[in-house]
């Protein structure tokens, strides 16, 4: 039976988040910190504070699903885009037009870049509010999925509205913003700040943005702490997943049992598939074929736990592929393959961080991996690979086949198999071509736990 923290789970899981949004490693667990330091000064009761630190913790959970829409809009890179934005008061209009200056379509002609910007100027309130609004609801719904409170949720929409109604998705004002989300808001652009130019400036952003941004006496609360507070030593990486343990009030300690982290591996898949929608649905089907392959191949139980959490995080490390790329309609560059074929190397970065997760750390990200040797992204040969990495090499390529792809549509079963024929004994395993030919007929039951 597992014994690990929800915390710890969450805290290290959150860097795939952080990776989403083009952000520091680190960033939603400092965010968390500084929101908690914050909690201190209010005198939150443990309940509230046990609230408010999975709102900090999992606040960017809907990040991946706008990334695609902000990719189409900007023309660029989603996760430039998307940092570049909170490194500026984009309220400000001469702010506005500098960063649509850097990030509207960078690469693209002047009159590209013109056609662009005159599209986005006409619709910037409704397309702010969309994609704010597609962040905010998905996040509050994957916080549901990991079965945290309903404050917790509801703090995660409402993040980005600010004190004087200027914010998004519902132009809430003053006290109509609950208190988290308020706290949450002022907390990551605090942490932003302070990982761009340092305390100082932390401290500075809020005093300037209070009223406008943020609730003024949460502004001043924040400000009370100073330069000085032990917070800011705590932010520093080698530090903070001892100090992020630390600031989850003891009274309110929620195990991460095993339903839970079937929970917490689901929520992550929602979070990989909503990246693109050429990938809707991928990891929980990959789930569900390798676990049919595993029911055909006679692997125990609790084999099977281990590889449908492997199955619905493999692709974790996705997250950091900006969107440009994943949604391409052409043939990729050789820079572009490139960043693609890093992807399982984030996803054995992210997982090996978790306690309970990064047992299978390993073979989650041998899923591109071939027998030949010839796969990425270590270019391991068969001996080196696990029964788990050759399930999951197999589902993957089934999956990739039957979707369809921005280059593609997708293939009939017929044809998916034939393919699959071919590369039996040279690139998958043909125990597990064997096993997946004889369960691909029939109906698959849901990995969804
Ligand atoms: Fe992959
Ligand atoms: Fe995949």
């Amino acid at each position: 039976m597992s014994t690990v923290k929800l915390s710890t789970v969450l805290s290290a899981m959150s860097y795939a988040l952080d990776l989403t949004e083009g952000q520091p490693l680190g960033h939603a667990g400092r965010s968390c910190l500084i929101g908690m330091r914050l909690a201190d000064q209010l005198r939150l009761s443990p309940d509230d504070r046990s609230d408010l630190f999975y709102a900090l913790l999992m606040k960017d959970a809907g990040c991946s699903s706008n990334a695609a829409r902000v990719s189409q809009l900007f023309g660029g890179d989603d996760q430039n885009a998307k940092r570049g934005l909170w490194e500026r008061d984009w309220r400000n209009w001469r702010e506005k037009l500098a960063y649509a200056l850097e990030y509207v379509e960078p690469a693209g002609s002047p009159l590209q870049r013109l056609r662009r910007f005159a599209t986005l100027a006409t619709s910037s309130r409704s397309s702010n509010r969309e994609l704010f609004e597609i962040r905010c609801d998905r996040g509050a719904n994957i916080a549901r999925a990991l079965g945290v409170s309903e404050p917790t949720a509801v703090a995660i929409r409402s993040m980005d509205e600010h004190w004087d109604g200027g914010g998004y998705p519902e132009g809430l004002r003053r006290d109509q913003i609950p208190l988290y989300a308020r706290i949450v808001g002022l907390s990551q652009v605090a942490e932003i700040f302070w990982g761009l130019h340092g305390t100082d400036a932390a401290l500075e952003v809020i005093h300037a943005r209070r009223g406008r941004w943020f609730d003024p006496e949460l502004a001043r609360a924040f400000c009370a702490i100073g330069s000085g507070d032990r917070l800011w030593e705590c932010l520093r990486a080698e530090t903070l997943p001892d100090a992020i343990a630390r600031a989850e009030p003891v009274e309110r300690v929620i195990p991460a049992d095993e339903s839970r982290l079937d929970r917490i591996a689901h929520a992550f898949a929602l979070v990989v598939d909503a990246k693109s929608t050429f990938t809707y649905q991928h990891s929980d089907r990959v789930a569900a074929v390798a676990d049919a392959i595993a029911g055909q191949m006679g692997v125990p139980d609790v084999e099977r736990v281990r590889l449908r959490r492997a199955a619905l995080l493999h692709d974790v490390g996705k997250l950091s592929v900006p969107n440009r790329i994943l949604d391409k309609p052409g043939k990729l560059d050789a820079d572009e393959w490139d960043v693609v074929r890093r992807h399982p190397h984030f996803t054995y970065e992210i997982l090996a961080r978790v306690p309970v997760f990064s047992d299978f750390a390993y073979d989650a990200s041998c899923h591109h991996e071939r027998i030949d040797g010839q796969g990425y992204h270590r270019g391991v040969p068969g001996e080196g690979l696990s029964e788990t990495a050759r399930i999951l090499a197999a589902a993957d390529v089934f999956d990739a086949l039957s979707a369809a792809r921005p280059y593609r549509e997708a293939m009939p079963l017929e044809r998916v198999l034939s393919i699959i024929g071919e590369d039996r004994g040279t690139h998958l395993c043909p125990v597990t071509v064997d096993a997946l030919t004889a369960v691909a007929y029939r109906p698959l039951t849901a990995a969804t736990i």
